[in-house]
C-alpha cells in the first residue's frame, strides 16, 4: 500500500525533494510511488530564482526588476508535470534564503549597506511575484497548486509578534504581508491557492498572533486560501504539545480556509527499536488527529507533506547537531515502523 493511496480520500500526501533526490533514480521511483504532492526543498526559494550575477552587473538597469534564473526550478516543474504530481510553490516572501543584496540600495551585497527605499522594495516585491507566477503559469500551467506567499513572519518569542529583524520588516514594516498577498492574488492563475506558512504554530501566542496579525486581515480582503502548519517537531513536542497542536489545527480550521501540513518531521536521535517504536507512535498520533479533524469537518486539511523521504537526507541531523532518524523510511529505503503506523491509520479509523 502506498502512502498516497492510503490517504487518497482525505488529503494529498507530499514530500520535499532536494536536488540530490532529483539525481537518484530510486528516490524518483519512490516519489512517484508514494506521493501526490512535492515541494522543492530549496531550489525554488528566492536565492535560487534570482540571478545575482546579471542583476549585480548593472544595478541601475535592474533596480526595480531584478534578473531571474529559472534553471534550477525547471527540473522540479518538469518532473511534477510529467509524472502527474502536484507541486507546492515554496516560497515567495521569506526573511531567510533571500539574498541580502535584494533588500539593499543599489543591490549592494553587504549587510551594512543602507536598505532600499520602501517604494523600491514594493516594486521589487511585485516584480518578483509577478515574474515567478507568470513564468510557472505560462510554461507549466496547472502544475503548482499552492504557493507559500509568506513564510515565517511571526516570532513566538517576540512579544510584539512580528519578526522585526526580517529584511522584509525592516524595509516594508507590517504591511509587507498584505502587499505580498495582494500581488500574489493579482498574478496567480484562478484556482492557485495562496498560503501563509509558519512553524511552531502549536505555541498559543504564535497561534493567536498569526490569526490576528495575518489571517484575519487577509481574509477581509479575500487574499488568503490556506494556512500552512510546518510541523517540524521533536519527541518532546509529541509528548507535551499535542493538545495544543490539535487545538491549532482546529482553530485554524474553523476559519474555513484550507489547511496544509507543509514540512512534517519529528526529530528523533534514538535509532534503537524502542526509539523507532516511539517515533511510530508519534506519527500515529499525528495522523489520527489529522484524519479525525478532516472527517469531523473541523479542518479542511487538503495536503500533508513530509520534510524529506528518508532519514539520512533529513536536514535535522545538521540542524540539531546529532544524527536524526525522523522520517518514515530508513537510509536504505526500508519501511520503518513509522511507515507502517502511518499507512494503517485510515483503516483503523474506518
Ligand atoms: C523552514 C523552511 C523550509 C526549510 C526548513 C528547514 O521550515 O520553510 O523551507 O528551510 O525551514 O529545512
Amino acid at each position: 500500500m502506498s502512502l498516497k493511496k492510503a490517504y487518497e480520500q482525505y488529503f494529498k500526501m507530499g514530500t520535499s525533494v532536494s536536488r540530490y533526490d532529483m539525481k537518484s533514480d530510486k528516490a524518483m521511483e519512490e516519489l512517484v510511488k508514494h506521493y501526490s504532492s512535492m515541494t522543492a526543498e530549496n531550489d525554488m526559494k528566492p536565492m535560487f530564482m534570482l540571478d545575482k550575477e546579471t542583476t549585480l552587473s548593472d544595478p541601475e538597469k535592474y533596480n526595480l526588476q531584478p534578473a531571474m534564473n529559472y534553471d534550477t526550478a525547471r527540473k522540479y516543474l518538469e518532473f511534477a508535470r510529467d509524472n502527474g504530481i502536484a507541486l507546492r510553490g515554496h516560497t515567495l516572501g521569506w526573511h531567510n534564503q533571500t539574498p541580502i543584496w535584494f533588500f539593499k540600495e543599489g543591490f549592494q551585497d553587504n549587510f551594512e549597506a543602507p536598505w532600499a527605499s520602501r517604494e523600491t522594495m514594493l516594486a521589487r516585491l511585485e516584480w518578483y511575484i509577478k515574474n515567478v507566477l507568470s513564468f510557472v503559469q505560462t510554461e507549466y500551467p496547472g502544475v503548482i497548486y499552492a504557493w507559500d506567499v509568506v513564510n515565517e513572519a511571526i516570532e513566538e518569542r517576540n512579544e510584539e509578534g512580528w519578526r522585526k529583524r526580517s529584511p522584509w520588516y525592516q524595509t516594508l514594516g507590517e504591511d509587507f504581508v498584505i502587499n505580498a498577498f495582494r500581488f500574489a492574488r493579482k498574478y496567480a492563475a484562478p484556482g492557485v491557492k495562496l498560503f501563509y506558512n509558519d512553524y511552531n504554530t502549536f505555541d498559543p501566542f504564535k497561534r493567536e498572533t498569526i490569526m490576528n496579525f495575518i489571517v484575519k486581515p487577509l481574509m477581509e480582503e479575500k487574499l488568503i486560501d490556506g494556512i500552512g502548519m510546518q510541523t517540524h517537531l521533536t519527541m518532546e513536542h509529541v509528548e507535551k504539545a499535542m493538545d495544543e497542536y490539535e487545538k491549532t489545527l482546529r482553530f485554524f480550521g474553523a476559519t474555513g480556509l484550507e489547511i496544509h501540513v507543509t514540512e512534517l518531521d519529528v526529530h528523533n536521535a534514538d535509532p534503537s527499536e524502542a526509539g523507532m517504536l516511539k517515533l511510530a507512535e508519534a506519527y500515529k498520533t499525528l495522523f489520527t488527529l489529522y484524519v479525525n479533524a478532516k472527517k469531523e469537518g473541523a479542518a479542511n486539511l487538503t495536503s500533508v507533506t513530509f520534510w524529506g523521504m528518508k532519514d539520512d537526507v533529513s536536514w535535522l541531523t545538521g540542524f540539531r547537531k546529532e544524527r536524526s532518524y525522523p522520517l518514515l523510511f530508513g537510509d536504505n529505503w526500508e519501511e520503518k515502523d513509522a511507515y507502517h503506523a502511518v499507512v494503517k491509520v485510515p483503516e483503523e479509523l474506518a
